[in-house]
Formats: C-alpha cells, structure tokens, sequence
C-alpha cells in the first residue's frame, strides 16, 4: 500500500510506503498511542537488516560533520566521549559496557532518509533526526527518559528493552549522562530485527543488548515554550523597522536624580506596545526556523556552477535532488528551506514540493521557468544536488 498525503486539498500518493503500525492505521496510532503509551509493533519492517555496517557507522562517528557520542561504563562510572571520534577511543573498550550513538543518520546516507520518509504519517515539522546505535552484547546507555517522541526500531541483533511510567526521577550523580538512579521495569520486550517499539516523551527505557546489536532511533523535535519565545523574539528582532529614539524636550529637574522617572516608564512602555506582529509573521517565522540547519550543518556551494541555461538542459537529462541535509517545509504561498524562504505559485509549490520525496521532478510536465528558477538558486547554494538518478 503506497501512503497518502493531504496536498493543498489535494491527495497525492507517496512513493515510499509508511512504515508498519501491526494491525493499527496512522489515524488510529496517533488517535490512541502518540504522546500517550507505548506501542510495541512486531516485524514492522520484516526483514531489516539494518542500513550500515558496525564498521561504517564507526567511519560516521570519525567524520568531523557528524555528532556522535561513546558512552563508557568503567566499574560503576560513565565516561562519554563525544565525535569526532578517533582509533584512540575505540581501543580497550570494557567488554560489554558500551554503546556508539551516531545522530542524523539520513544526512549521510540516502536508505536512512527513505526510513524517515517511512513515517511520514507524523507532519516533517515534528521530525528530527535517524540516530543509529551499535552497543556489544550488554551494553546501553543506562535508564533514562527522552524530552521526545522516539520509535525504536531494532537493526541486526536483539535488544531488551525495560520501561516504566511511573519512576523515581532522581538521577546519577556526576554523570555524564542523566541516568535514573532507581529505574524499575515495569513492562520488558525482547525486540528482533526489524521490530520496533514507540516511546511517548518522559517515558522510562533502558535498552540492554542481547546480542551485538544496532538499534535505529527515529527521533521528533517538540521545542519548548522557551525556546520558541525566544527565536521568535529573534525573529522579530530581525525583522524590527525603526528608527525612533528616546526623547525628552521639557525635561524637568528630578527631585532624586537616581530614581528612574514616571515619564521615562510611560515613554518606554509606549514603545514596547508598538511591538506587533500578526498571523504571517508566525507562519514566516515557524517556516524558518523550523528549517533552520543545525549549528554543525554547512552546504557546500559547486566550485563551479553551470550557468542557469546548462543547469536546466542538464537536469532535463539528468536528475535532480535534495541535499540530504536540507530540510524543506511549505506553507500556504511558501517553501521554506534551509531557514529561508520562497513565495511561490501553487504549481511551483507542487512540483518543487516533490523533492522532499527524492522524485525526479524535472520531467518535461515539470517544468516551468518559475521552477527553474528557484531550482537553480537552491543548486548554487549547495541545497540540491545534480545526480545521474535516484
Ligand atoms: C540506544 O539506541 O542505545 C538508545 C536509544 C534511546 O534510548 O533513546
Ligand atoms: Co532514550
């Protein structure tokens, strides 16, 4: 069964089939599980061998563009290392007292991107990252909660994985990493490849490797209320227009020349209510920073890009996509990549929207100037790639 997006009222069909929820459907999952309990789906993706090797998802964790994290139990203490990670930390590793984490996967290697793509049921303003695990038989990262949503889908080997709602919160001193001091399991599974188990925020896990294992964490950002506020008072901020100044002609002599004035307080609380803002500065602002890349994200630019005219004959015959690393949303007139924004036509909405999908759009039916043209800003910036096919 291909999966099904709402379009602009339009239903188009997604080439990447969702990923299995056992006998429940998207609406009945997010109806009765999501942000609320734990769901465990057996052979949700029967067969998973896992996207990379323990020897390449190493590699990953040695690239300087990658964060990663080596969490160590030496006796009862932890130790975590973050990436990039050399030879040096991978040697004499306790026995079994391990894990490797590698986060954004899906910017690296196109099969974690199509994984994500596989829960598209959850709108991509709510996705954050694939991050893949490799622990040796025993090893974890210890009891704790996640702020996040995660559905943790189990790779080659098996994991154990403990959970709790109800828990002490009180966590280990002096570690590195929050670890529940007190964690009792209160429900436990034994995940196989390709079995997975949803977690809602705050909820109570720890996962033990039975065997050597990979575990592939499909993570969700939910910002909190702080942090909203303050980008969008950043946003503002950007956005500000004024060039008014602090005025007082008639100043009287103050009694207390310490004490800030009545006038002073009243002239600058008419200030701040010239503050406002409206409906489209909220949608222009969630639009960008929502897509806003990472601190550790940078494009990288072509050395020498095509002109406009070769960059169109060429993507006609050949292929063209996504950086991996971009992140696109759209809103009613806009797309928005990479933390900025374009206002488009509808036609060019639909038909640049497709590259999120890693479809060839550039069909001849897919093209028009106005496609074009943003199509080859967006390559001079380094946000799409010229490939020979998907
Ligand atoms: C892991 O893969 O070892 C940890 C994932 C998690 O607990 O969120
Ligand atoms: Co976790």
């Amino acid at each position: 069964m291909n999966a099904c997006n709402s379009f602009g009222g339009q239903i188009i069909n997604t080439p990447i089939p969702y990923i299995s929820l056992g006998n429940l459907t998207p609406d009945e999952f997010l109806q009765e599980y999501w942000q609320k309990k734990p769901l465990l789906v057996r052979k949700a993706l029967p067969g998973f061998k896992g996207l990379l090797t323990r020897q390449e998802l190493v590699q990953l964790a040695k690239n300087d563009e990658v964060q990663s994290r080596l969490a160590i139990k030496n006796n009862r203490q932890w130790e975590l290392k973050h990436g990039p990670l050399t030879n040096r930390d991978f040697s004499r590793l306790p026995e079994g007292k391990w894990s490797l984490l590698v986060q954004d996967v899906n910017h690296f290697l196109p099969s974690a991107y199509d994984l994500l793509l596989k829960f598209s049921f959850i709108p991509f303003a709510r996705m954050d990252d694939l991050m893949v695990s490799y622990a040796p038989a025993g090893g974890g990262i210890g009891p704790h909660y996640d702020s996040y949503d995660v559905f943790l889908l189990q790779g080659p080997g098996r994991r154990r994985w403990e959970i709790a709602a109800d828990y002490d919160p009180k966590l280990l001193a002096n570690a590195p990493l929050k670890i529940l001091q007190n964690f009792k399991a209160e429900q436990t599974w034994l995940l196989e490849p390709g079995d997975m188990l949803y977690l809602p925020p705050n909820y109570a896990h720890h996962g033990i490797a039975v065997d050597a294992c990979m575990t592939y964490s499909i993570g969700f950002r939910a910002p909190s209320h702080l942090e909203l506020i303050i980008h969008f008072l950043n946003y503002l901020q950007d956005n500000l227009e004024t060039d008014s100044r602090y005025t007082d002609a008639g100043l009287k002599q103050q009694a207390n020349p310490l004490e800030i004035s009545r006038e002073m307080r009243q002239q600058a609380r008419a200030i701040l209510q010239k503050i406002k803002w409206n409906a489209s500065d909220v949608e222009d602002f969630l639009g960008i920073y929502l897509t806003e890349p990472k601190s550790h994200i940078f494009f990288d630019r072509p050395a020498y890009p095509l002109s406009f005219k070769k960059f169109i004959k060429t993507i006609r015959e050949k292929n063209i996509q996504l950086n991996l690393k971009s992140r696109m949303l759209t809103s009613r007139h806009q797309i928005f990549l990479n933390g900025e924004t374009y206002k488009v036509s509808q036609p060019a909405k639909k038909n640049l929207s497709r590259l999120i999908y890693r479809q060839n759009l550039f069909s001849k039916n897919h093209s028009d100037d106005e496609t074009g043209k943003i199509l080859y800003q967006w390559y001079v910036n380094g946000y799409v790639v010229i490939t020979d096919s998907i």
